[in-house]
């Protein structure tokens, strides 16, 4: 291997990636990637994106950092204001961090420090979902529902409680999207009597779900349970949009999606197409009001990061500027009707779902009992595998399997196309094409 890099998995030879441009990634052995997930959901603008290079350029010859204990800065101001102007006039801050893990331990302490502040100080825990994921760091790791991120690392984790997933393709109680009493939502409540309404902070979900269950969506009737839940036992409503905000679903945010107004939410990825590692706490006045003597009693060295959320500003811009949330409305009526083909056509593929530029494809052995592959042969790792071996990099999602309120959901396995948002039709079509024919390529030798 010849370098001293603690990769992520020490026995892969990763190649380097030297240069990009548009939605391809170039190694130095001139191989060409074709990025279909941007990269983990997180790259939206292309490689090499000249707007936003010249912007940050621009800043550098300003000012990079300056720690946010003694200054604020002007990249700070203008990002915080373009996202309070997509908002209600109930928010009103927002705290920019370095990650989405970051964000999310921002976003549950402040939920904590805000209940203390006005006299709730039993206040402390974060209620959230099975089948999630909202981060690495210790804390958000608590709140993830991720048997496989979390299992090494268990004896260390604060005990979360968890409900149901709104998973409507493998519902835990057994009923049918569309007929049921919204029992996933309402097991929100169950738990809040349970553990009593006055140890409970917030609840915190991702609109959309990531890694945990590639696409899984809420719905309005679900968020709109949720939130008359919250609202009825003091608990704050977290919506994590690290993945499905700054534009991803066709909206700024996924929540105008569903109808929903969450207390406190989390951006990432996207905000800054991962040109510099930037994510964001946003909450309603209310909240950083509570806060006593507005001293939060947290903050990391990089902080409100001035070129970083600079690179914030330039995507904000060049979204608006190239009119890409429209974009994305008609390329993924076109991604998801020829997923939706493809469900039709092969028996492997169980369920598509999700919104935007997040399409979730789960497998199964069986359609119709969705019966899935068996876990042994990692059908998920195969896929991806044959992605890449064809020139394309796809979202893998982890597959697991997980009691809710005594019934055993066993998920497929699942993988997820999130295109960047500059995507061409015709590169939407490679993309879909090298899919459809890395999987039929697997399934020949598998299924
Ligand atoms: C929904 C969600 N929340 C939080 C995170 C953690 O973000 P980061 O890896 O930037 O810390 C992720 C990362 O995949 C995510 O998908």
């Amino acid at each position: 291997m010849g370098h001293h890099v603690f990769t992520r998995d020490l026995t892969n030879d990763y190649p380097v990636a030297s240069y990009g441009e548009g939605i391809y990634i170039i190694d130095d052995n001139n191989r060409e990637i074709l990025d279909a997930c941007g990269g983990v959901v997180a790259v939206s603008l292309g490689y090499n994106n000249r707007y936003i290079k010249d912007r940050l350029k621009d800043q550098i010859d300003r000012i990079c950092f300056a720690h946010t204990g003694a200054f604020i800065n002007k990249p700070i101001i203008n990002l915080a204001d373009r996202i309070m102007s997509h908002l209600t006039s109930e928010f009103g801050k927002a705290y920019f961090v370095s990650g989405g893990s970051e964000a999310n331990e921002t976003a549950i302490k402040l939920a904590r420090q805000y209940w203390h502040d006005t006299g709730h100080k039993k206040k402390s825990k974060i209620v959230s979902r099975l089948m999630s994921y909202h981060g690495n760091s210790l804390g958000v790791l608590a709140v993830s529902g991720n048997p496989a991120r979390q299992k090494l690392y268990a004896p260390m984790l604060r005990k979360q409680p968890k409900i149901a997933p709104h998973y409507c393709y493998r519902c835990p109680y057994g009923k049918t999207e569309g007929h049921c009493n919204l029992e996933c939502a309402n097991s929100l409540e169950k738990i809040i009597q349970k553990e009593g309404k006055e140890k409970i902070a917030a609840f915190i979900a991702e609109p959309i779900v990531g890694a945990s269950c590639c696409g899984a969506e809420g719905s309005r009737e679900y968020f709109k349970k949720i939130r008359q839940i919250c609202d009825e036992n003091d608990v704050l409503l977290i919506l994590d949009e690290v993945m499905t905000g700054a534009g991803r679903t066709g909206r700024w945010f996924a929540s105008e999606n569903y109808a929903v107004i969450p207390d406190i939410f989390t951006l990432g990825k996207g905000i800054s197409s991962s040109y510099m590692p930037l994510a964001a706490m946003v909450c309603k006045d209310k909240i950083a009001n509570g806060i006593s003597k507005g001293a939060f009693v947290h903050g990391f060295t990089f902080s409100g990061h001035a070129l970083a959320a600079e690179a914030g500003n330039a995507v904000f811009d060049y979204i608006d500027e190239k009119s890409l949330l429209v974009k994305i409305g008609y390329g993924s009526a076109y991604l998801f009707k020829r997923l939706e083909e493809m469900k039709e056509k092969y028996p492997w593929i169980g369920d598509v779902r999700g919104l935007g530029y997040m399409a979730g494809i789960e497998f199964v052995k069986d359609k119709k009992t969705k019966e899935p592959f068996p876990e042994e042969l990692n059908l998920t790792g195969k896929i991806k595998a044959e992605c890449w071996k064809n020139g394309m990099l796809i979202f893998a999602g982890t597959r697991m399997k997980v009691k809710i309120d005594r019934h055993l959901v066993e998920q497929g396995d699942h993988v997820m196309l999130a295109p960047h948002f500059i995507t061409t039709r015709s590169e939407l079509d490679t993309i879909l094409d090298t899919f459809e024919m890395s999987v039929k390529n697997v399934m020949e030798k598998v299924a």
